[in-house]
């Protein structure tokens, strides 16, 4: 694997910064310092970032699930409700949903056994954006209202941060938040006085649902996992 690869790979920044700070002779291979990005690091030899050793990135796994209804989004459910980790069949791989969605929201959530992944994208620092279709009461939705949903709704945890917000037809909204509150897309509709009757995640950061299934499952493609991976990357100058 090259050199930028195994940083990316590893958490340290996306492709293109891990590639500006081998340029800049921060990383060290086996302990001489290596300037080209396309260095192989296979592994057998120590990588160190700014003097910090850099662990191997292993093969991590990240699932996408199309949620139905009624089906838990924790990884283990006390009052023996059906859980999204039981959707997929991984033998050995233990899957941890990233972030939450409600019992009654349905579509798309990422499955991953890469805690540090998990934690990075759920994490309201790099804004990842997650994409929402809410169906609301009392449609349509005045232009004046969708503005406020875009510049921010006052809700008993503070303002929302900037959203976007457009209606698809009367009374059908797609809502893209950078933030992941607590029931976050309902209390919003909820203040605009357009509670929501059905609601379903469409995108989360590069990826979209698409035309799965369900209740259906795939695995993303490590080029997927990549472009992930980009989404909640360090900035390049930050060291660790
Ligand atoms: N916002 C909600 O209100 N519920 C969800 O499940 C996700 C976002």
């Amino acid at each position: 694997m090259r050199l930028a690869k195994f940083l990316a790979h590893a958490g340290v920044a996306s492709r293109r910064a891990a590639e500006e700070i081998v340029r800049e002779g921060r990383v060290t291979l086996g302990g001489d310092i290596v300037t080209d990005p396309a260095r192989e690091a296979d592994g057998s030899l120590e990588v160190r970032v700014d003097g910090k050793p850099v662990r191997a990135p292993e093969e991590r796994a990240v699932w996408l699930v199309n949620k139905p209804p009624g089906v838990v989004s924790t990884a283990k459910d006390t009052h023996g409700r059906r859980t999204i980790v039981q959707l997929v069949h991984a033998p050995g791989t233990r899957l941890y949903p990233v972030g939450r969605l409600d019992a009654d929201t349905t579509g798309l959530i990422l499955l991953t056994d890469d805690g540090d992944l998990a934690n990075r994208l759920t994490h309201p620092r790099y804004e990842v954006p997650k994409t929402y279709i809410a169906e609301v009461e009392h449609g349509p939705v005045r232009e004046s209202s969708l503005r406020r949903l875009r510049e921010g709704v006052e809700l008993d945890d503070g303002v929302t941060a900037p959203a976007g917000a457009r209606q698809i037809r009367a009374g059908v909204l797609e809502l893209t938040l950078r933030e992941g509150r607590k029931r976050q897309i309902k209390r919003m509709c909820a203040a605009i006085g357009h509670p929501v009757k059905k609601l379903s995640r469409v995108a989360f950061g590069p990826l979209r649902l698409g035309d799965l299934g369900e209740g259906h499952v795939r695995r993303l493609s490590p080029a997927e996992v990549q472009r992930l991976r980009d989404a909640a990357a360090p900035p390049a100058r930050e060291p660790g």
